[in-house]
């Protein structure tokens, strides 16, 4: 159990395993959307920041795979001409509230893009309601991070619906089967896992694109549950530079352990560079973890992915004796800024 900033109780672990249920609801609810628009849009752009931000990013690597539509996932105050009034643009806040999100909202109105907003409610919710854009509403209560089913899903449900992608349906339904079958066992493989973690320095590399995201999803899950540094990398970018920098500062030397995401689709020639890289730093290294991605569709893959790495993080915060809930120095920050 852990606490969120209003107060509410949360049972972390409990929200992780809700997530074969997101998956399903959080792609109807895109689906059963009254969206009206006619009009024909030229890209698409999902804006957001954090917890919110990442779903756009798991519907961009989906999309990349198998379409030449144009998406963008933007995370920042001010936006790119690109977004402009041939734009469906998807602004996703959970708490609705998000400063930069809601800046680049205005901004995005004013050049005139169609407009879909993601939330629990908040000044988002009010604004896309007076303004007249079609408003998703996913359950509220929950840490942003927790509801990434809720807040992927009904992008990928409306892109279906406005024929701008395939019919997802088949691909929630066996993520969701398969994140249903395997949660017990990832939660066991987790613990074991961190303790590995324990008071060492992970290093998520991803070993293709399909995983990018995914080693992205580990590092801030490590960074706001288990409050510790994390560190990402891409193969096979970063055995033309990173591995270079294996063995300095002295005081990570045999500190890191390096976390490898392999999926189906990892091109042979990076599997054999990991092995090649990991035998000439492994006098630098404390250790190295596999995880292979499970399923067929992408979708499968990179939420089996996405999962172990949530476990982890919570499992790594029992460990720590940190709540993995609270999230004070956002909190701060945020409210600093308000
Ligand atoms: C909190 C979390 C954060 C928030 C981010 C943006 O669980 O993951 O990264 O998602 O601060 O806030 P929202 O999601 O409310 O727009």
């Amino acid at each position: 159990m852990g606490e969120m900033s209003e107060g509410i109780r949360i049972d972390m672990l409990r929200l992780i395993f809700s997530l074969p249920e997101q998956l399903l609801k959080g792609y109807q609810m895109g689906k059963e959307a009254s969206f009206l628009s006619r009009r024909r849009f030229e890209n698409v752009a999902i804006i957001g920041m954090g917890g919110s931000a990442i779903g756009g990013d798991i519907v961009r690597t989906i999309i990349l795979q198998e379409s030449s539509l144009p998406i963008l996932v933007w995370r920042d105050y001010q936006i790119p001409p690109i977004i402009n009034n041939k734009t469906l643009g998807f602004f996703v806040s959970y708490s609705g509230n998000t400063e930069e999100t809601l800046c680049a909202y205005k901004e995005a109105k004013k050049r005139g893009s169609e407009v879909v907003a993601i939330t629990s409610g908040g000044i988002l919710a009010q604004e896309a309601d007076k303004d007249g854009f079609l408003t998703i509403e996913v359950p509220k209560g929950m840490p942003p991070r927790s509801a990434i089913g809720f807040l992927t899903m009904p992008i990928l449900g409306v892109l279906n619906k406005l024929r701008l992608s395939r019919s997802y349906e088949e691909d929630v339904v066996e993520a969701s089967k398969i994140l249903s079958k395997k949660m017990e066992v990832w939660r066991r493989r987790a613990v074991n896992i961190s303790q590995r973690l324990y008071n060492m320095l992970p290093f998520v590399y991803s070993t293709s694109r399909l995983l990018d995201v995914v080693a992205y999803r580990w590092r801030c899950q490590l960074n706001e549950n288990a409050k510790v540094l994390c560190h990402t990398g891409e193969l096979p970018e970063q055995r033309h530079n990173e591995i270079m920098g294996f063995g300095a500062p002295d005081f990570v030397t045999r500190r890191i352990i390096l976390i490898a995401l392999v999926d189906q689709m990892t091109h042979p020639r990076n599997l054999f560079g990991m092995k090649l890289m990991l035998s000439l730093i492994k006098e630098d290294l404390g250790g190295t973890i596999w995880i292979k991605s499970e399923g067929v569709s992408p979708l499968s893959r990179i939420f089996s992915t996405i999962v172990v790495g949530d476990l982890v993080s919570v499992a790594l915060a029992k460990r720590r004796k940190v709540d993995p809930v609270s999230i004070p120095r956002i909190d701060k920050l945020k409210e600093a800024l308000r």
